[in-house]
């Protein structure tokens, strides 16, 4: 049920949403100010802003490609099946929930019509650019520990086009605004496995990623919060 005209603009059109980033933010006023975005096109069909959420004093981010159907309708990142998968699998690798902050590279549905449905678009470079600043500043504010970049698009936007999945999925690297920082699959793309046997083949290696990212944490110098239990409360 498409409610909104087709955007028009072509991908190169994708700009910055550099000027609505507002100064010395926190993740309420970036919240706010993203939920007025037009940096990009990609505002003129989605029904919403989809920002990140996460814990108070969250230390390990997952960054994934942009809200699907089910967020955009909501304006919560990961609460369709791919969120149930991701949620299921942080808590079997034994991260702690509460410490997690779920956000995404790119932050309106890229959608067109087919029939009543809306079919999920992958944003192109131009508009992931375009909305660099938001993640960038969600990072900044954060001081993450740990960064979980879920597929490509979101291992592309943080650590550069040369980054393949395919080759250095669950590999834990430093970078400017994480000392630890993993790639890996996108839960979505084990939704899509051609049968169950290889669903839980790809769901236990995916599980073995973030209980490698677990470990890292409790190495980490100085402590973490992560690889700590939590505080009460
Ligand atoms: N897929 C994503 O990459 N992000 C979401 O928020 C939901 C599905």
């Amino acid at each position: 049920m498409p409610r909104r005209p087709p955007a028009s603009a072509p991908p190169e059109a994708a700009t910055s949403a550099a000027p609505f980033v507002p100064p010395h933010p926190t993740l309420t006023t970036l919240r706010e100010a993203a939920a007025r975005c037009r940096g990009c096109h990609l505002w003129e069909r989605a029904t919403q802003t989809v920002f990140g959420e996460g814990g108070r004093g969250a230390d390990l981010v997952f960054v994934g490609e942009q809200p699907g159907d089910r967020e955009d309708l909501e304006g919560h990142p990961f609460v369709g099946p791919a969120g149930r998968l991701l949620e299921s699998a942080i808590a079997e690798a034994g991260l702690d929930r509460r410490r997690v902050y779920l956000t995404n590279a790119v932050k309106h549905f890229k959608w067109e019509p087919r029939g009543k449905r809306r079919i999920h678009q992958k944003p192109d470079a131009a508009e992931v650019s375009a909305c660099h600043p938001w993640l960038e500043a969600e990072l900044a504010v954060i001081q993450p520990l740990a960064v979980v970049c879920l597929g490509a698009t979101a291992a592309q936007a943080l650590l550069g086009r040369g980054f393949k999945v395919t080759q250095h999925r669950g590999e834990v690297v430093p970078a400017s605004f994480a000392p630890l920082v993993m790639g890996t699959v996108h839960p979505s793309s084990i939704l899509r496995s051609t049968d169950d046997e290889a669903r839980r083949t790809e769901r236990a290696r995916f599980v073995e990623d973030l209980r490698a990212l677990k470990r890292a944490l409790e190495g980490a110098v100085g402590g973490t919060r992560q690889g700590a239990s939590a505080p009460p409360g």
